[in-house]
C-alpha cells in the first residue's frame, strides 16, 4: 500500500473512528483504556486484538497484525489501498478530487464503482419484483421451500421476471450504458447484438462482499424445466468466482464470535442453516473451495465445519477441502449427510435434533482424511501424504502432521521424515530469525522506542546526545521524520515498516504511556553509560599511542587524569 496524499487520509481519519468501523466486524469489549476483541486476522480464541481509540491504531499481540483505519479496512475487506481509500472517503464524505491516481487505475476504479451501482440497482429491481403480481409464483415457491420472511429479508432474495428486457429497461432508465451492463454480467447479448436479461424467471440470491455491497447474483429456476438449475454471475470487474463465500457478510459476526464457520455447498443450505439458528453458515458458490476462500475464512475463525453430501463426489470434495484447511493449521470437522439428503431437506424434514446427532458424530478433519485414504491403494495414499506435507509451510506444523499421519496410516515415521528430508533440512538450515544484533542496533532501538513513545521529548533526547549516537540508517531516518513533522503529523509520513514499529511501541503489549520521566531517565542512563565507555576507550587508545611514541610527560599526566576521571565516574 502506498500513501499518496496525507491530507485526504488525514481528513478521512478525522471523520471516521476505527472503533466504530471495527465494531462491524468484531465484538469489541472495553478493557482499561483500550478496546479488545478476538483478532479477525488470525485464529485464536483469546481476545488478543486491541484498539487504541485515541491513537487510531489496532494491534494484535497474537499475530502481530497492526495498523490504522486504512490497514484494518483494506485487510478485512480484501481491498487494495486505492479501493480502501475510495470506500472510506465515500463513508466519510471526503472528496477525492485532489487525489490523482494514474488514469488507467482511475478508469478501472470508475468502472468498478459503476458496476457496484448497477448491481445495487439490480438488487432493488429483483427485490421489488417479488412484491409484484408477477412475483406470485416465486413467493409461492419460497413458501413451498419454507423460507422464513426474515431470511428473505436479510438475504435480500429477489425474483427476475420471465421477460427478456425487464432489468435491461430498469438499468437503461437508471442511466447505465448497455455495454457496461453486459460487461458487468447482468445482461447478455444475442448473436444479433441485442442485449437481454441474463436472469429470467429465477429466484435471485444476491452475493455480497464483506463490505455489504452486492457484487454478484445466483439465480435458481423455480419449476422443473430443462434449463440449468442455477446460474451464477460470471467474473466481472467487481467479482471473481472463488474469491467470495455466499452468506459471509451475514455470518461474519457469528463466525468471529464463535471462531467456527459452517461451510456448505448450496445457496439453499446456507439459508436454511441461518433459519435454524446456525448464523455462522456460509456457502462455496458452485465451485470447489478455493485458497482465497480459505484465506478469507481464516481471518475470522480457526475451525471450519464442512458439511458435504455423503456420496462419492461429496467425500472427494470434503477430502480436498480438509486438506486445504489443515495445511494452513486450521481445524476442521467433516459432517457427511445421509445419501439423498441435503441440509435443507434434513433440517426441514427430520429436524434439528436429527441434524445435531449427525453433527455430533462428525470426525475430525485429519481423521477423516486418514480414514478415506485407508480405502485407497497404498501408493495413492503415499502420494496424497507427500502432497499434503509438501503444502504445509510452518515447520512445527509439519512435524506434527508427520507424526500424526505416520501413526494413523501405519507408515514408518522415520522413513516418512527421510522422504521429506530435503525440505526438513532446508528448514533446519535456514535460521529461524535473524541473529539479534547487538551494539548499534539494540541501542538505536532503545532510543527510538522512547522517541516514538514520547515524541514531544525529542529535545530532551537530543540534549542527552541521542541523535548523535544513532548508528543505523532506519533509526536516523525515523528520527529525522519525527523532528521534521512533529509528534502530531509524523504518523502520516511513516513507511509501512516504520509504522509497524511505531504501533508496536505504543500499542499492544507495551507498558502504558504514563512513565515519561522514568523511561527518559533510563535512556539517559544508557546514553551516559555509553559515552563513558566511548571516552575511556579513546583515553586508552591515546594512552597506548603515547606509550608507543615519543614521551611527553605533560600529555601523559593529562591523559591519566582523564582516564581516572572517566573510570571513577563509571564506578559511581
Ligand atoms: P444442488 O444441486 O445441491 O442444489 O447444488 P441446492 O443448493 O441443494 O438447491 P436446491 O435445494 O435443489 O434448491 C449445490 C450448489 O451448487 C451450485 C449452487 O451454488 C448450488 O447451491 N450449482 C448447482 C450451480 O452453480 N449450478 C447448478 O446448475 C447446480
Ligand atoms: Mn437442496
Amino acid at each position: 500500500m502506498k500513501r499518496r496524499d496525507g491530507s485526504v487520509v488525514q481528513a478521512i481519519k478525522s471523520r471516521l473512528n476505527l472503533v466504530d468501523i471495527a465494531r462491524r466486524y468484531v465484538e469489541l469489549r472495553r478493557a482499561g483504556g483500550r478496546w479488545m476483541a478476538p483478532c479477525p486476522f488470525h485464529q485464536e480464541t483469546k481476545p488478543s486484538f486491541s484498539i487504541n481509540e485515541e491513537e487510531g491504531f489496532f494491534y494484535c499481540f497474537g499475530c502481530q497484525a497492526s495498523g490504522d483505519l486504512f490497514d484494518f479496512y483494506g485487510r478485512i475487506n480484501g481491498l487494495d489501498f486505492r479501493e480502501t481509500l475510495e470506500q472510506l472517503a465515500e463513508e466519510a464524505g471526503v472528496a477525492l478530487d485532489d487525489w490523482k491516481p494514474d488514469p488507467r487505475a482511475q478508469q478501472e476504479q470508475s468502472l468498478r464503482r459503476q458496476c457496484l451501482r448497477m448491481y445495487d440497482v439490480a438488487r432493488a429491481h429483483f427485490v421489488g419484483n417479488l412484491a409484484k403480481r408477477e412475483g406470485q409464483e416465486c413467493r409461492d415457491y419460497m413458501q413451498r421451500r419454507a423460507i422464513a420472511p426474515e431470511i428473505i429479508e436479510s438475504f435480500e432474495l429477489g425474483w427476475s421476471l420471465r421477460e427478456w428486457q425487464s432489468l435491461a429497461d430498469t438499468l437503461r432508465r437508471a442511466g447505465f450504458a448497455q455495454g457496461l451492463a453486459v460487461k458487468a454480467g447482468l445482461l447478455a447479448t444475442s448473436d444479433s447484438g441485442r442485449a437481454y436479461d441474463r436472469f429470467r424467471g429465477r429466484l435471485i440470491f444476491p452475493i455480497k462482499s464483506l463490505a455489504g455491497q452486492v457484487i454478484a447474483f445466483g439465480g435458481r429456476i423455480i419449476a422443473e424445466d430443462d434449463q440449468a438449475k442455477y446460474i451464477n454471475s460470471s467474473d466481472s470487474p467487481i467479482y471473481k468466482k472463488g474469491d467470495h463465500l455466499y452468506g459471509l457478510y451475514q455470518a461474519r459476526r457469528a463466525i468471529s464470535q464463535h471462531k467456527v464457520a459452517m461451510l456448505t455447498e448450496g445457496y439453499m443450505d446456507v439459508l436454511t442453516l441461518h433459519q435454524f439458528g446456525y448464523n455462522n453458515a456460509v456457502g462455496v458458490l458452485g465451485t470447489a473451495l478455493t485458497p482465497e476462500q480459505v484465506k478469507r475464512l481464516s481471518g475470522f475463525c480457526s475451525t471450519v465445519e464442512l458439511l458435504f453430501d455423503g456420496d462419492n463426489a461429496g467425500r472427494k470434495a470434503a477430502l480436498r477441502s480438509c486438506e486445504m484447511l489443515l495445511v494452513r493449521g486450521m481445524r476442521c470437522k467433516v459432517v457427511l449427510l445421509p445419501q439423498g439428503e441435503d441440509i435443507d431437506s434434513l433440517l426441514h424434514g427430520a429436524g434439528r435434533d436429527a441434524f445435531e446427532s449427525i453433527r455430533n458424530e462428525a470426525p475430525d478433519g485429519l481423521d477423516f482424511c486418514m480414514r478415506s485414504l485407508a480405502a485407497q491403494a497404498p501408493r495413492d495414499m503415499l502420494d496424497w501424504t507427500k502432497g499434503f506435507l509438501a503444502q504445509v509451510e510452518q515447520p512445527e506444523l509439519l512435524s506434527y502432521y508427520i507424526t500424526r499421519l505416520a501413526g494413523g496410516l501405519g507408515l514408518n515415521e522415520a522413513e516418512l521424515r527421510d522422504s521429506l528430508a530435503e525440505r526438513v533440512k532446508a528448514h533446519a538450515a535456514a535460521p529461524a530469525k535473524k541473529p539479534v544484533a547487538r551494539g548499534h542496533a539494540s541501542r538505536d532501538r532503545e532510543i527510538m522506542t522512547f522517541a516514538v513513545r514520547y515524541p514531544h521529548c525529542l529535545p530532551q533526547l537530543q540534549e542527552a546526545g541521542a541523535d548523535l549516537v544513532l548508528g543505523t540508517e532506519w533509526a536516523r531516518t525515523l528520527w529525522d521524520k519525527i523532528e521534521r513533522h512533529g509528534a502530531e503529523e509524523v504518523v502520516d509520513h511513516l513507511s509501512e515498516r516504520e509504522k509497524t514499529f511505531w504501533i508496536r511501541c505504543r500499542t499492544g503489549e507495551v507498558p502504558p504511556l504514563d512513565n515519561e520521566e522514568g523511561e527518559l531517565a533510563a535512556v539517559r542512563h544508557m546514553l551516559a553509560d555509553m559515552q563513558l565507555k566511548v571516552q575511556s576507550a579513546s583515553c586508552m587508545a591515546a594512552l597506548r599511542q603515547q606509550m608507543g611514541g615519543v614521551s611527553d610527560p605533560a600529555a601523559d599526566i593529562e591523559l591519566l587524569r582523564a582516564l581516572q576521571e572517566t573510570l571513577g565516574r563509571s564506578h559511581e
